[in-house]
Protein backbone atom coordinates (compact mmCIF):
# COMPACT_ATOMS: atom_id res chain seq x y z
CA UNK A 1 0.00 0.00 0.00
CA UNK A 2 1.53 3.21 -1.07
CA UNK A 3 1.36 6.27 1.03
CA UNK A 4 -1.20 8.81 1.69
CA UNK A 5 1.21 11.52 0.33
CA UNK A 6 2.16 9.40 -2.63
CA UNK A 7 -1.77 9.95 -3.85
CA UNK A 8 -2.74 12.21 -6.61
CA UNK A 9 -5.37 13.77 -3.84
CA UNK A 10 -2.55 14.41 -1.69
CA UNK A 11 -0.88 16.29 -4.61
CA UNK A 12 -3.37 18.43 -5.43
CA UNK A 13 -3.99 19.55 -1.84
CA UNK A 14 -0.20 20.50 -2.38
CA UNK A 15 -0.83 22.58 -5.03
CA UNK A 16 -3.67 23.69 -3.86
CA UNK A 17 -1.76 25.14 -0.69
CA UNK A 18 0.85 26.24 -3.55
CA UNK A 19 -1.77 28.65 -4.42
CA UNK A 20 -3.24 29.58 -1.50
CA UNK A 21 -0.04 30.99 -0.55
CA UNK A 22 -0.98 34.33 0.54
CA UNK A 23 -4.36 34.28 0.31
CA UNK A 24 -6.78 36.21 3.04
CA UNK A 25 -9.36 35.03 4.42
CA UNK A 26 -10.59 38.87 5.43
CA UNK A 27 -10.66 39.01 1.52
CA UNK A 28 -12.37 35.50 1.17
CA UNK A 29 -15.16 36.83 3.56
CA UNK A 30 -15.29 40.56 1.51
CA UNK A 31 -15.82 38.51 -1.99
CA UNK A 32 -18.39 35.75 -0.07
CA UNK A 33 -20.77 37.28 1.61
CA UNK A 34 -22.35 33.31 1.70
CA UNK A 35 -19.15 32.51 3.27
CA UNK A 36 -20.06 32.40 7.41
CA UNK A 37 -23.59 30.28 6.66
CA UNK A 38 -21.76 28.29 4.12
CA UNK A 39 -19.27 27.46 6.80
CA UNK A 40 -21.61 26.90 10.17
CA UNK A 41 -23.20 23.54 10.77
CA UNK A 42 -24.93 22.19 13.70
CA UNK A 43 -25.20 18.72 14.91
CA UNK A 44 -26.26 17.22 18.23
CA UNK A 45 -26.54 20.44 19.92
CA UNK A 46 -23.45 21.98 18.69
CA UNK A 47 -23.05 24.89 16.67
CA UNK A 48 -20.01 25.06 14.40
CA UNK A 49 -18.40 28.09 12.75
CA UNK A 50 -15.12 26.65 10.50
CA UNK A 51 -15.43 29.71 8.44
CA UNK A 52 -12.06 31.59 9.97
CA UNK A 53 -10.47 28.78 8.08
CA UNK A 54 -7.53 29.13 5.76
CA UNK A 55 -9.64 27.41 3.71
CA UNK A 56 -12.20 27.71 0.35
CA UNK A 57 -14.71 25.69 -1.21
CA UNK A 58 -12.14 24.30 -3.49
CA UNK A 59 -9.93 23.41 -0.25
CA UNK A 60 -12.59 21.14 1.05
CA UNK A 61 -13.48 19.46 -1.78
CA UNK A 62 -9.69 18.62 -2.20
CA UNK A 63 -9.80 17.51 1.24
CA UNK A 64 -12.91 15.44 1.05
CA UNK A 65 -11.49 13.98 -2.52
CA UNK A 66 -8.78 12.85 0.19
CA UNK A 67 -10.76 11.25 2.19
CA UNK A 68 -12.69 9.63 -0.21
CA UNK A 69 -9.16 7.78 -1.60
CA UNK A 70 -9.14 6.51 1.67
CA UNK A 71 -12.18 5.10 2.40
CA UNK A 72 -13.12 7.37 5.91
CA UNK A 73 -16.65 6.40 5.11
CA UNK A 74 -15.51 2.58 4.69
CA UNK A 75 -13.82 2.65 8.21
CA UNK A 76 -16.15 4.75 9.51
CA UNK A 77 -18.40 1.97 9.03
CA UNK A 78 -16.09 -0.83 9.64
CA UNK A 79 -15.40 0.66 13.12
CA UNK A 80 -19.19 0.88 13.79
CA UNK A 81 -19.86 -2.53 13.14
CA UNK A 82 -17.46 -3.82 15.31
CA UNK A 83 -14.50 -4.88 12.57
CA UNK A 84 -11.06 -5.40 14.30
CA UNK A 85 -9.70 -2.23 13.00
CA UNK A 86 -7.51 -2.28 16.05
CA UNK A 87 -4.90 -4.50 13.70
CA UNK A 88 -2.32 -4.59 16.06
CA UNK A 89 -3.50 -6.06 19.23
CA UNK A 90 -6.46 -7.50 16.54
CA UNK A 91 -9.04 -6.07 18.45
CA UNK A 92 -12.41 -4.41 17.69
CA UNK A 93 -12.88 -0.39 18.63
CA UNK A 94 -16.27 -0.11 20.12
CA UNK A 95 -16.30 3.21 22.16
CA UNK A 96 -19.42 3.82 19.94
CA UNK A 97 -21.76 0.43 21.29
CA UNK A 98 -21.20 1.96 25.25
CA UNK A 99 -23.66 4.99 24.11
CA UNK A 100 -25.52 2.62 21.76
CA UNK A 101 -28.94 3.38 23.25
CA UNK A 102 -30.96 2.30 20.08
CA UNK A 103 -29.63 -1.29 21.15
CA UNK A 104 -29.12 -1.80 17.18
CA UNK A 105 -26.85 -4.97 17.55
CA UNK A 106 -23.36 -4.75 17.55
CA UNK A 107 -21.64 -8.01 16.77
CA UNK A 108 -18.17 -8.82 17.88
CA UNK A 109 -17.48 -12.72 16.80
CA UNK A 110 -20.93 -13.06 15.77
CA UNK A 111 -22.06 -12.63 19.05
CA UNK A 112 -24.38 -9.28 20.12
CA UNK A 113 -22.21 -6.67 22.81
CA UNK A 114 -25.38 -4.89 23.44
CA UNK A 115 -26.50 -7.54 26.18
CA UNK A 116 -23.85 -7.18 27.99
CA UNK A 117 -23.04 -3.60 27.74
CA UNK A 118 -26.90 -3.32 29.31
CA UNK A 119 -26.50 -5.68 32.18
CA UNK A 120 -23.28 -3.41 33.41
CA UNK A 121 -25.25 -0.51 33.15
CA UNK A 122 -27.62 -1.90 35.15
CA UNK A 123 -25.28 -3.07 37.85
CA UNK A 124 -24.10 0.82 38.05
CA UNK A 125 -27.46 2.01 37.79
CA UNK A 126 -28.18 -0.17 41.22
CA UNK A 127 -25.11 1.06 42.43
CA UNK A 128 -25.08 4.03 41.87
CA UNK A 129 -28.11 4.31 43.29
CA UNK A 130 -27.55 2.61 46.68
CA UNK A 131 -24.62 4.84 47.56
CA UNK A 132 -26.36 8.75 46.21
CA UNK A 133 -29.57 7.02 48.64
CA UNK A 134 -27.19 5.86 51.22
CA UNK A 135 -28.46 2.73 51.48
CA UNK A 136 -24.40 1.17 51.08
CA UNK A 137 -22.81 2.61 53.88
CA UNK A 138 -19.43 2.41 54.99
CA UNK A 139 -17.84 -0.56 57.01
CA UNK A 140 -18.94 1.50 60.26
CA UNK A 141 -22.88 2.20 59.06
CA UNK A 142 -21.79 5.78 57.83
CA UNK A 143 -23.27 6.71 54.58
CA UNK A 144 -20.58 7.60 51.57
CA UNK A 145 -19.48 11.39 51.48
CA UNK A 146 -16.51 10.91 48.99
CA UNK A 147 -15.44 8.91 46.20
CA UNK A 148 -11.82 8.44 45.44
CA UNK A 149 -10.97 7.46 42.47
CA UNK A 150 -7.61 5.70 41.78
CA UNK A 151 -6.04 5.35 38.23
CA UNK A 152 -4.32 7.42 35.21
CA UNK A 153 -4.09 8.16 31.61
CA UNK A 154 -8.13 6.72 30.32
CA UNK A 155 -9.13 5.68 33.53
CA UNK A 156 -8.40 8.82 35.14
CA UNK A 157 -8.34 11.75 32.49
CA UNK A 158 -11.80 11.33 30.88
CA UNK A 159 -13.87 10.42 34.34
CA UNK A 160 -11.86 14.05 36.12
CA UNK A 161 -13.41 16.16 33.03
CA UNK A 162 -16.92 14.87 33.18
CA UNK A 163 -16.69 15.87 36.40
CA UNK A 164 -15.75 18.73 36.33
CA UNK A 165 -17.36 19.68 33.25
CA UNK A 166 -20.48 18.86 35.21
CA UNK A 167 -20.42 20.12 38.53
CA UNK A 168 -23.34 22.20 38.66
CA UNK A 169 -25.08 18.49 38.34
CA UNK A 170 -23.29 17.82 41.03
CA UNK A 171 -24.55 17.16 45.02
CA UNK A 172 -22.44 18.62 48.01
CA UNK A 173 -22.65 15.73 49.65
CA UNK A 174 -21.40 13.21 47.69
CA UNK A 175 -17.99 14.78 46.64
CA UNK A 176 -15.65 13.17 43.98
CA UNK A 177 -11.65 13.18 43.74
CA UNK A 178 -8.84 11.82 41.79
CA UNK A 179 -5.68 10.12 42.43
CA UNK A 180 -3.32 9.23 39.62
CA UNK A 181 0.15 10.86 40.04
CA UNK A 182 2.43 7.83 41.81
CA UNK A 183 4.17 10.74 43.65
CA UNK A 184 2.35 10.05 47.04
CA UNK A 185 2.06 13.50 47.08
CA UNK A 186 -1.25 13.28 45.19
CA UNK A 187 -2.68 10.29 47.21
CA UNK A 188 -1.87 11.84 50.68
CA UNK A 189 -2.88 15.35 49.81
CA UNK A 190 -6.14 13.80 49.06
CA UNK A 191 -7.04 11.66 51.44
CA UNK A 192 -5.72 13.82 54.51
CA UNK A 193 -8.80 15.96 54.68
CA UNK A 194 -11.05 12.70 54.18
CA UNK A 195 -12.63 10.42 56.78
CA UNK A 196 -11.91 6.70 56.17
CA UNK A 197 -15.50 5.52 57.30
CA UNK A 198 -17.56 7.78 54.59
CA UNK A 199 -14.89 7.22 51.73
CA UNK A 200 -15.36 4.92 48.95
CA UNK A 201 -12.03 3.99 46.50
CA UNK A 202 -13.05 3.15 42.95
CA UNK A 203 -9.85 1.71 41.50
CA UNK A 204 -10.10 1.70 37.76
CA UNK A 205 -7.79 0.20 35.52
CA UNK A 206 -8.32 -1.61 32.50
CA UNK A 207 -5.33 -3.97 32.83
CA UNK A 208 -5.65 -3.78 36.80
CA UNK A 209 -1.47 -3.86 36.13
CA UNK A 210 -0.81 -0.62 35.83
CA UNK A 211 2.03 0.15 38.31
CA UNK A 212 1.08 3.76 39.43
CA UNK A 213 -2.91 2.80 39.98
CA UNK A 214 -1.62 -0.56 41.60
CA UNK A 215 0.93 1.43 44.16
CA UNK A 216 -1.57 4.37 44.96
CA UNK A 217 -4.46 1.76 45.94
CA UNK A 218 -2.41 -0.45 48.50
CA UNK A 219 -1.44 2.68 50.04
CA UNK A 220 -4.97 3.76 49.73
CA UNK A 221 -5.78 0.61 51.32
CA UNK A 222 -3.35 0.50 53.98
CA UNK A 223 -4.64 3.88 54.80
CA UNK A 224 -8.39 2.91 55.01
CA UNK A 225 -7.47 -0.74 57.33
CA UNK A 226 -5.38 1.65 59.42
CA UNK A 227 -7.86 4.40 60.24
CA UNK A 228 -10.66 1.12 60.14
CA UNK A 229 -8.35 -1.72 61.54
CA UNK A 230 -10.70 -4.36 60.35
CA UNK A 231 -10.20 -6.19 57.21
CA UNK A 232 -13.01 -6.70 56.18
CA UNK A 233 -13.83 -2.99 55.64
CA UNK A 234 -12.36 -2.93 52.21
CA UNK A 235 -15.28 -4.96 50.92
CA UNK A 236 -17.44 -1.54 51.34
CA UNK A 237 -14.97 0.87 50.80
CA UNK A 238 -13.19 -0.87 47.55
CA UNK A 239 -14.62 -1.48 44.61
CA UNK A 240 -12.83 -2.16 40.86
CA UNK A 241 -13.41 -1.07 37.29
CA UNK A 242 -11.05 -3.16 35.22
CA UNK A 243 -11.46 -5.98 32.48
CA UNK A 244 -9.71 -8.54 34.78
CA UNK A 245 -11.77 -9.73 37.38
CA UNK A 246 -8.98 -12.33 38.31
CA UNK A 247 -6.38 -9.32 39.28
CA UNK A 248 -9.36 -7.55 40.61
CA UNK A 249 -9.79 -11.09 42.63
CA UNK A 250 -5.88 -11.22 43.09
CA UNK A 251 -5.66 -7.53 44.64
CA UNK A 252 -8.84 -8.41 47.76
CA UNK A 253 -11.16 -7.00 46.05
CA UNK A 254 -14.84 -8.80 46.40
CA UNK A 255 -15.73 -9.22 42.12
CA UNK A 256 -18.91 -8.72 43.52
CA UNK A 257 -18.13 -5.10 43.55
CA UNK A 258 -15.96 -5.48 40.28
CA UNK A 259 -18.06 -3.43 37.11
CA UNK A 260 -16.65 -4.53 34.24
CA UNK A 261 -15.70 -3.55 30.42
CA UNK A 262 -13.82 -5.25 27.51
CA UNK A 263 -10.68 -5.03 25.55
CA UNK A 264 -12.56 -3.62 22.72
CA UNK A 265 -12.74 0.01 24.84
CA UNK A 266 -9.85 1.69 24.38
CA UNK A 267 -8.08 3.19 27.42
CA UNK A 268 -8.63 6.90 26.07
CA UNK A 269 -12.18 6.30 25.31
CA UNK A 270 -13.45 4.80 28.07
CA UNK A 271 -15.15 7.63 30.18
CA UNK A 272 -18.68 5.36 28.64
CA UNK A 273 -17.96 2.28 30.05
CA UNK A 274 -18.06 1.58 33.60
CA UNK A 275 -14.49 3.56 33.85
CA UNK A 276 -17.41 6.49 34.14
CA UNK A 277 -18.79 5.14 37.16
CA UNK A 278 -17.34 7.87 39.19
CA UNK A 279 -19.58 10.60 36.83
CA UNK A 280 -22.44 7.96 37.74
CA UNK A 281 -22.17 8.77 41.11
CA UNK A 282 -21.31 12.33 41.45
CA UNK A 283 -24.18 13.37 38.99
CA UNK A 284 -26.58 10.47 39.13
CA UNK A 285 -26.96 7.74 36.71
CA UNK A 286 -29.62 9.40 34.30
CA UNK A 287 -27.36 12.21 34.22
CA UNK A 288 -24.61 9.74 32.79
CA UNK A 289 -27.07 8.65 30.41
CA UNK A 290 -27.79 11.63 28.76
CA UNK A 291 -23.90 12.00 28.51
CA UNK A 292 -24.04 8.90 26.65
CA UNK A 293 -27.42 9.82 24.20
CA UNK A 294 -25.05 13.48 23.56
CA UNK A 295 -22.46 11.20 22.27
CA UNK A 296 -24.80 8.95 20.22
CA UNK A 297 -26.12 11.61 18.47
CA UNK A 298 -23.05 12.95 17.29
CA UNK A 299 -21.87 9.04 16.51
CA UNK A 300 -25.25 8.72 14.41
CA UNK A 301 -24.45 12.10 12.39
CA UNK A 302 -20.62 11.12 12.11
CA UNK A 303 -22.22 7.78 10.97
CA UNK A 304 -24.61 9.47 8.26
CA UNK A 305 -23.70 12.81 7.38
CA UNK A 306 -21.99 13.48 4.09
CA UNK A 307 -18.65 14.35 4.55
CA UNK A 308 -19.24 17.94 2.89
CA UNK A 309 -21.74 18.10 6.05
CA UNK A 310 -19.96 15.94 8.68
CA UNK A 311 -18.71 17.74 11.58
CA UNK A 312 -16.00 16.04 13.20
CA UNK A 313 -14.81 14.23 9.52
CA UNK A 314 -14.64 18.31 8.38
CA UNK A 315 -12.85 19.54 11.65
CA UNK A 316 -10.40 16.25 11.16
CA UNK A 317 -9.40 17.14 7.31
CA UNK A 318 -9.16 20.50 7.47
CA UNK A 319 -6.70 19.65 11.00
CA UNK A 320 -4.85 17.30 8.29
CA UNK A 321 -4.74 20.63 5.89
CA UNK A 322 -3.10 22.61 8.37
CA UNK A 323 -0.40 19.94 10.04
CA UNK A 324 0.69 18.32 6.37
CA UNK A 325 0.49 21.27 4.24
CA UNK A 326 0.95 24.56 6.03
CA UNK A 327 3.19 22.75 8.62
CA UNK A 328 1.21 23.92 11.36
CA UNK A 329 2.96 21.71 14.41
CA UNK A 330 0.79 22.27 17.21
CA UNK A 331 -2.89 22.50 17.75
CA UNK A 332 -4.92 25.14 20.54
CA UNK A 333 -7.86 24.03 22.64
CA UNK A 334 -9.12 26.98 24.31
CA UNK A 335 -12.47 26.37 26.30
CA UNK A 336 -14.54 29.63 27.26
CA UNK A 337 -15.68 27.59 29.92
CA UNK A 338 -14.39 27.70 33.12
CA UNK A 339 -15.78 23.94 33.43
CA UNK A 340 -14.10 22.95 30.72
CA UNK A 341 -10.37 23.47 32.03
CA UNK A 342 -9.56 19.50 32.15
CA UNK A 343 -10.39 19.03 28.07
CA UNK A 344 -7.30 20.04 26.93
CA UNK A 345 -5.63 17.44 29.23
CA UNK A 346 -8.27 15.17 28.24
CA UNK A 347 -7.73 15.75 24.93
CA UNK A 348 -3.96 15.58 24.81
CA UNK A 349 -4.08 11.61 25.43
CA UNK A 350 -6.89 11.35 23.27
CA UNK A 351 -5.35 12.66 20.28
CA UNK A 352 -1.89 12.31 20.85
CA UNK A 353 -2.17 8.67 22.25
CA UNK A 354 -4.32 7.86 19.34
CA UNK A 355 -1.99 9.67 16.27
CA UNK A 356 1.34 9.73 17.94
CA UNK A 357 2.58 7.19 15.66
CA UNK A 358 5.55 6.37 13.18
CA UNK A 359 4.15 3.81 10.82
CA UNK A 360 1.06 3.05 8.97
CA UNK A 361 -1.08 0.52 9.86
CA UNK A 362 0.86 -1.51 7.86
CA UNK A 363 3.92 -1.12 9.69
CA UNK A 364 5.50 1.23 6.86
CA UNK A 365 7.36 3.97 8.03
CA UNK A 366 5.47 7.37 7.40
CA UNK A 367 7.46 10.78 5.93
CA UNK A 368 4.62 13.21 6.53
CA UNK A 369 3.32 14.94 10.38
CA UNK A 370 0.86 12.59 11.81
CA UNK A 371 -0.64 13.99 15.38
CA UNK A 372 0.15 17.77 16.13
CA UNK A 373 1.05 18.44 19.69
CA UNK A 374 -2.32 19.27 21.61
CA UNK A 375 -2.73 22.10 23.69
CA UNK A 376 -4.50 24.58 25.72
CA UNK A 377 -6.25 26.13 28.93
CA UNK A 378 -9.57 28.15 29.48
CA UNK A 379 -9.85 31.57 28.17
CA UNK A 380 -9.75 34.15 29.49
CA UNK A 381 -6.39 33.36 31.25
CA UNK A 382 -4.95 31.47 28.14
CA UNK A 383 -5.52 35.39 26.82
CA UNK A 384 -3.27 36.63 29.18
CA UNK A 385 -0.47 33.99 28.97
CA UNK A 386 0.18 32.55 25.34
CA UNK A 387 -2.36 34.33 22.93
CA UNK A 388 0.46 36.94 22.31
CA UNK A 389 2.50 33.64 20.36
CA UNK A 390 -0.51 33.13 18.66
CA UNK A 391 -1.44 36.39 18.02
CA UNK A 392 2.18 37.65 16.69
CA UNK A 393 4.57 34.76 16.50
CA UNK A 394 5.94 33.27 13.61
CA UNK A 395 4.18 29.73 14.18
CA UNK A 396 0.49 28.71 12.81
CA UNK A 397 -1.46 27.73 15.34
CA UNK A 398 -5.16 26.44 14.35
CA UNK A 399 -6.76 26.71 17.51
CA UNK A 400 -10.89 25.25 18.44
CA UNK A 401 -12.55 28.13 20.78
CA UNK A 402 -15.39 26.33 22.26
CA UNK A 403 -18.17 28.19 24.47
CA UNK A 404 -21.52 28.32 25.83
CA UNK A 405 -24.45 30.77 25.33
CA UNK A 406 -25.82 30.63 28.69
CA UNK A 407 -23.45 30.01 31.73
CA UNK A 408 -24.33 28.08 34.79
CA UNK A 409 -23.58 30.48 36.76
CA UNK A 410 -24.98 33.87 35.34
CA UNK A 411 -22.94 36.31 37.92
CA UNK A 412 -24.03 39.98 36.77
CA UNK A 413 -22.01 40.35 33.19
CA UNK A 414 -19.36 37.99 33.67
CA UNK A 415 -20.63 35.86 31.00
CA UNK A 416 -21.17 38.55 28.20
CA UNK A 417 -17.40 39.50 29.20
CA UNK A 418 -16.47 36.11 28.98
CA UNK A 419 -17.83 35.90 25.52
CA UNK A 420 -17.27 39.19 24.47
CA UNK A 421 -13.54 37.98 24.67
CA UNK A 422 -14.19 34.72 22.72
CA UNK A 423 -15.53 36.34 19.85
CA UNK A 424 -12.82 39.48 19.89
CA UNK A 425 -10.17 36.71 20.06
CA UNK A 426 -11.41 34.87 16.98
CA UNK A 427 -11.85 38.35 14.93
CA UNK A 428 -8.59 39.73 15.87
CA UNK A 429 -6.71 36.54 14.96
CA UNK A 430 -8.34 36.73 11.66
CA UNK A 431 -8.95 40.23 11.01
CA UNK A 432 -5.38 41.46 12.37
CA UNK A 433 -3.85 44.85 12.51
CA UNK A 434 -2.13 46.47 9.40
CA UNK A 435 0.62 48.45 9.60
CA UNK A 436 -1.19 51.49 8.35
CA UNK A 437 -3.86 50.97 10.10
CA UNK A 438 -1.85 50.63 13.63
CA UNK A 439 0.24 54.07 12.40
CA UNK A 440 -3.11 56.06 12.18
CA UNK A 441 -4.28 55.11 15.47
CA UNK A 442 -0.94 56.29 17.03
CA UNK A 443 -0.90 59.21 15.20
CA UNK A 444 -4.81 60.16 16.15
CA UNK A 445 -3.23 59.44 19.90
CA UNK A 446 -0.55 62.10 19.20
CA UNK A 447 2.11 60.27 19.47
CA UNK A 448 4.82 61.78 17.98
CA UNK A 449 6.04 60.65 13.98
CA UNK A 450 9.09 59.07 14.58
CA UNK A 451 7.91 57.10 17.37
CA UNK A 452 4.77 56.43 15.96
CA UNK A 453 6.81 55.04 13.37
CA UNK A 454 8.62 52.68 15.08
CA UNK A 455 6.02 51.42 17.20
CA UNK A 456 3.39 50.64 14.53
CA UNK A 457 5.80 47.34 13.48
CA UNK A 458 4.95 46.19 17.31
CA UNK A 459 1.68 47.02 16.70
CA UNK A 460 1.21 45.44 13.46
CA UNK A 461 -0.49 41.59 13.81
CA UNK A 462 -0.59 39.74 10.55
CA UNK A 463 -3.95 38.44 11.06
CA UNK A 464 -5.05 35.16 8.92
CA UNK A 465 -4.91 33.19 12.06
CA UNK A 466 -7.19 30.06 12.09
CA UNK A 467 -9.96 29.35 14.45
CA UNK A 468 -12.71 27.36 15.07
CA UNK A 469 -15.62 28.46 16.95
CA UNK A 470 -17.74 26.18 18.98
CA UNK A 471 -21.32 26.72 20.60
CA UNK A 472 -23.60 25.06 22.68
CA UNK A 473 -26.62 26.14 24.49
CA UNK A 474 -24.86 25.40 27.74
CA UNK A 475 -22.59 23.12 29.15
CA UNK A 476 -24.72 19.51 29.89
CA UNK A 477 -24.05 16.13 30.09
CA UNK A 478 -25.54 15.78 26.39
CA UNK A 479 -24.07 18.57 24.83
CA UNK A 480 -20.80 17.56 26.84
CA UNK A 481 -21.12 13.64 25.37
CA UNK A 482 -21.53 15.13 21.72
CA UNK A 483 -18.52 17.86 22.59
CA UNK A 484 -16.18 14.55 23.40
CA UNK A 485 -17.69 12.36 20.68
CA UNK A 486 -17.01 15.32 18.19
CA UNK A 487 -13.06 14.80 19.07
CA UNK A 488 -12.95 11.51 18.90
CA UNK A 489 -14.05 11.33 15.56
CA UNK A 490 -11.91 13.95 15.11
CA UNK A 491 -9.19 12.26 16.30
CA UNK A 492 -10.76 8.90 13.84
CA UNK A 493 -11.14 11.22 11.06
CA UNK A 494 -7.02 12.26 10.88
CA UNK A 495 -6.10 8.56 11.60
CA UNK A 496 -7.72 7.38 8.45
CA UNK A 497 -6.15 10.14 6.77
CA UNK A 498 -2.51 9.25 8.01
CA UNK A 499 -3.61 5.62 7.76
CA UNK A 500 -2.33 4.82 10.91
CA UNK A 501 -3.66 2.37 14.08
CA UNK A 502 -5.39 5.01 16.24
CA UNK A 503 -6.13 2.27 19.40
CA UNK A 504 -3.00 1.02 20.20
CA UNK A 505 -0.07 2.85 22.38
CA UNK A 506 3.56 0.61 22.23
CA UNK A 507 4.98 4.25 22.68
CA UNK A 508 4.52 4.21 25.94
CA UNK A 509 5.76 0.79 26.63
CA UNK A 510 9.32 1.00 26.67
CA UNK A 511 9.61 3.62 29.09
CA UNK A 512 7.59 1.29 31.70
CA UNK A 513 9.68 -2.12 31.23
CA UNK A 514 12.90 0.92 32.04
CA UNK A 515 11.07 2.10 34.87
CA UNK A 516 10.85 -1.87 36.51
CA UNK A 517 14.18 -2.24 35.58
CA UNK A 518 15.68 1.10 37.27
CA UNK A 519 13.38 0.46 40.31
CA UNK A 520 14.88 -2.89 41.42
CA UNK A 521 17.81 -0.66 41.09
CA UNK A 522 17.10 2.11 43.15
CA UNK A 523 15.52 -0.07 45.72
CA UNK A 524 19.05 -2.10 45.44
CA UNK A 525 20.72 0.89 45.78
CA UNK A 526 23.52 -0.16 43.33
CA UNK A 527 23.25 0.26 39.33
CA UNK A 528 23.55 -3.01 37.93
CA UNK A 529 21.55 -2.94 34.57
CA UNK A 530 23.43 -1.28 31.23
CA UNK A 531 22.62 2.35 30.68
CA UNK A 532 23.71 5.30 28.54
CA UNK A 533 26.62 7.10 30.50
CA UNK A 534 23.92 10.25 31.36
CA UNK A 535 21.68 7.59 33.26
CA UNK A 536 24.30 5.96 34.53
CA UNK A 537 25.08 9.38 35.83
CA UNK A 538 21.99 10.59 37.31
CA UNK A 539 21.31 7.56 39.04
CA UNK A 540 24.42 7.13 40.44
CA UNK A 541 23.87 10.50 41.83
CA UNK A 542 20.47 10.04 42.98
CA UNK A 543 21.12 6.57 44.73
CA UNK A 544 24.25 8.27 46.65
CA UNK A 545 22.32 11.38 47.98
CA UNK A 546 19.07 9.27 48.82
CA UNK A 547 21.13 7.08 51.09
CA UNK A 548 23.63 10.23 52.41
O1 LIG B 1 -0.53 5.36 29.10
C1 LIG B 1 -0.69 4.06 28.68
C2 LIG B 1 -2.01 3.48 29.09
O2 LIG B 1 -2.03 2.15 28.69
C3 LIG B 1 -3.22 4.24 28.56
O3 LIG B 1 -3.56 3.90 27.30
C4 LIG B 1 -4.24 3.92 29.58
O4 LIG B 1 -5.32 4.81 29.52
C5 LIG B 1 -3.44 4.03 30.85
O5 LIG B 1 -2.16 3.49 30.51
C6 LIG B 1 -4.01 3.33 32.03
O6 LIG B 1 -4.17 1.96 31.81
P1 LIG B 1 -5.05 1.06 32.75
O7 LIG B 1 -6.47 1.53 32.66
O8 LIG B 1 -4.89 -0.33 32.23
O9 LIG B 1 -4.54 1.20 34.15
Amino acid sequence: MSLVNQTPQWQALQDHWDAMNGVRMSDLFAADPGRAPAMTLSAAGLHLDYSKNLVTPETLSRLINLAEAVDLKGWIGRMFSGEPINNTEQRPVLHVALRNRTNRPIRVAGEDVMPAINAVLARMESFVGRVRSGEWTGHTGQRITDVVNIGIGGSNLGPKMVCTALAPYQREDLRVHFVSNVDGTHLVETVQRLNAETTLFIVASKTFTTQETMTNATSARDWLLTALGDQAAVARHFVAVSTSAERVAAFGIDTANMFGFWDWVGGRYSLWSAIGLPIALAVGFDRFVELLAGAEAMDDHFRTAELSANMPALLGLIGVWYANFAGARTHAVLPYDQSLRYLPAYLQQGDMESNGKGVTREGVAVDYSTGPVVWGEPGTDGQHAFYQLIHQGTQLIPADFIGAIHSHNELGDHHPKFMANFFAQTEALMRGRRFDEALAELRAAGIAEERAQFLAHHRTFPGNRPTNSILMERLTPRTLGALIALYEHRIFTQGVIWGVNSFDQWGVELGKQLASVILDEIQAGRVMADHDPSTRALLEHFIRQRHA
